[in-house]
């Protein structure tokens, strides 16, 4: 089979999505699968052939020419984080080309994608979650709202996005409005969202049609004030998988990633992040459908730690589509 993994998009990840799709490249069987990274960047989709140049592709079947020969593609990995690979509009182009792909459909993408969104959908089905407030552009808050209705410290994120671009972990009245313009930078809704003081935690999970898997979660301890970007990329910080906590805890995270993605109606490789705060009590903080996938990511770490081999997890994820 022949199979394009999608990375690039439309937003501050772009960078990271190409490293996760070098990443999804390594961790693909080659002897198996003939593999080409496409790379995407508003209507500019080039596939990266062998001799180092890039060749156009034609949107219509979603092929593209090399050389003499059309070549068209039996399966596409989605590993662009941000819009359009992680919002559910490619997801619904390749629905109606009726070419297969890795993740989650256009209902659960979509709302996976607006953190706020996703939050109050899974309350409702009782998974705790910060208090939090939704600004849409062009609407404002008072400080004092903030203060009443939230409470400080708090986080000012933009809904949308990824990778901890925008975000800024509010302490004091003054560094409210200035965070709210900078979330609004990155889209076009933005959250004010309560702190949680607690653990941090994430957890990944795949399921195909005869096999359930949560994989053992990760502990994440930030040498910053958050897990911002320099953390997440800078290695600022320690990933302890599997996370030192209790056996009956890491089963608690593990079936509620598990009820999640079965409310969500997920597919392929997610994963999830949360905050344990006392008493033990785990708190949602959002669902990723297209997580990181470089070499050092969580997902390959927790698929070890699980005594898995990456490359096998891909071929199931695959195959299950066909
Ligand atoms: N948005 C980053 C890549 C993640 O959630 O893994
Ligand atoms: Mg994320």
């Amino acid at each position: 089979r022949t199979i394009a993994i999608v990375g690039g998009g439309d937003t501050s990840e772009f960078y990271v999505s190409l490293r996760s799709a070098q990443g999804i490249y390594s961790f693909i069987d080659k002897e198996k699968y003939t593999l080409y990274i496409v790379e995407m960047q508003g209507l500019r989709w080039e596939v990266q052939l062998s001799d180092g140049t890039k060749a156009p592709i034609d949107r219509n079947d979603f092929s593209f020419q090399n050389g003499a020969e059309k070549v068209k593609f039996d399966f596409v990995y989605i590993t662009i984080h941000g819009t359009p690979g992680e919002d559910g509009r490619l997801q619904g182009y390749f629905d109606l080309l009726q070419i297969p792909y890795s993740c989650c459909g256009v209902l659960a993408a979509a709302l996976t994608y607006d953190k706020f969104a996703c939050n109050q959908y899974l309350k409702s089905f009782g998974v705790r979650v910060a208090e939090s407030l939704l600004l849409r552009q062009g609407q404002a808050v008072s400080d004092e709202d903030v203060i009443e209705k939230i409470g400080l410290p708090c986080f000012i994120k933009p809904s949308l996005g990824g990778s901890s671009f925008g975000v800024t972990k509010v302490k004091d009245k003054e560094q409210i409005q200035p965070a709210i313009a900078k979330a609004f930078e990155e889209a076009q809704e933005v959250v004010v969202e309560a702190f949680m003081n607690g653990t941090e935690l994430t957890c990944g999970c795949y399921k195909t049609l005869d096999k359930s898997l949560v994989f053992p979660p990760t502990e994440v301890v930030t040498h910053n004030e958050f897990f911002d970007y320099d953390a997440k990329y800078n290695g600022q910080v320690d990933e302890i998988t599997p996370a030192r906590i209790s056996d009956e805890l890491t089963l608690r995270i593990q079936t509620l990633t598990s009820a999640i993605y079965d409310i969500l109606g997920c597919s392929g490789i997610i994963r999830i992040d949360y905050i344990v705060t006392a008493g033990e009590k785990i708190n949602l903080l959002e669902v990723n459908t297209t997580p990181g996938m470089t070499a050092t990511s969580f997902i390959p770490q927790q698929v070890r730690a699980a005594g898995l081999d990456i490359k096998e997890v891909m071929t199931d994820i695959i195959e299950n589509k066909f």
